[in-house]
């Protein structure tokens, strides 16, 4: 049996904090391995030939965190971009953002625009970091745009509001896998989500490694997709 590859696969990445906590190290060094994890699994997805790559890297709800933690994760997000921008050359990897740009520090932005911007026109794997994402607030901000451009909102379709989410060319994603356990897909994805497959993994994320993703993918090949049809 040929294997099918998932052209869009999300990422929900949980289970830093545990991590560390088991080892009883602060929550920082859990998402510093989670970081280490990110690398390997983009390395992993772009050499099984995944086209689209969503990481949940921070939700809307991630500023709920303490000052420390949130400081730490977008200086990690910071070092990532910088620490990556070679792999992302060597390998043609396009990298893109969802969620809510203007809401994020000035320094964070101007280093996402830098990598889309540099890596633009790369025809590669396409590596799109959630960061200040949550799909309701994507939802919101997609009705936004809608209100001030369209003429009858009263007729909106469904084509009309996927073509006005944060990143319309990429398609919905087939499979959503999360690490650690929890059996929720907390906001992510929202509307693109209504037929993805969900694959859970007990693993904590900074465990990750290729073969896990294999795994993901092997199971999404058991599944019989039907979208609501039989
Ligand atoms: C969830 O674990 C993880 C996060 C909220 C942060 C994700 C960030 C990274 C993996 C590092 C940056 C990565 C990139 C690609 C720039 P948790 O803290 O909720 O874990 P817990 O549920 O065990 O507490």
């Amino acid at each position: 049996m040929n294997t099918v590859i998932p052209a869009h696969v999300g990422i929900i990445m949980d289970g830093n904090g545990r991590w560390a906590q088991k080892r009883s190290l602060v929550r920082t060094q859990g998402h510093l391995e989670g970081l280490k994890a990110a690398k390997r699994v983009v390395k992993a997805a772009s050499d099984i030939g995944i086209k689209y790559l969503t990481l949940y890297t921070f939700s809307t709800e991630n500023w709920k965190r303490t000052a420390e933690e949130v400081g730490f994760i977008m200086g990690l997000i910071k070092q990532y971009l910088r620490s990556e921008m070679e792999f992302s050359i060597k390998n043609k990897i396009r990298v893109r953002h969802a969620g809510d740009f203007t809401g994020l520090p000035s320094d964070i932005q101007k280093e996402i625009s830098d990598t889309i911007l540099e890596t633009a026109k790369f025809d590669g794997m396409q590596v799109i970091l959630a960061i200040n994402y949550g799909g309701r607030d994507e939802i919101i901000r997609t009705i936004r745009r809608l209100v001030k451009n369209h003429p009858d909102m009263e007729n909106i379709s469904e084509d009309e509001i996927s073509a006005n989410l944060d990143n319309p060319d990429i398609p919905d994603p087939d499979l959503i896998i999360r690490s650690a356990g929890e059996y929720r897909t907390s906001n992510f994805l929202l509307w693109e989500s209504a037929y993805s497959e969900l694959y859970i993994s007990d693993k904590l994320w900074p465990e990750w490694e290729k073969q896990d993703l294999e795994d993901a993918i092997t199971e999404y090949n058991k599944r019989n997709r039907r979208y609501g049809g039989l």
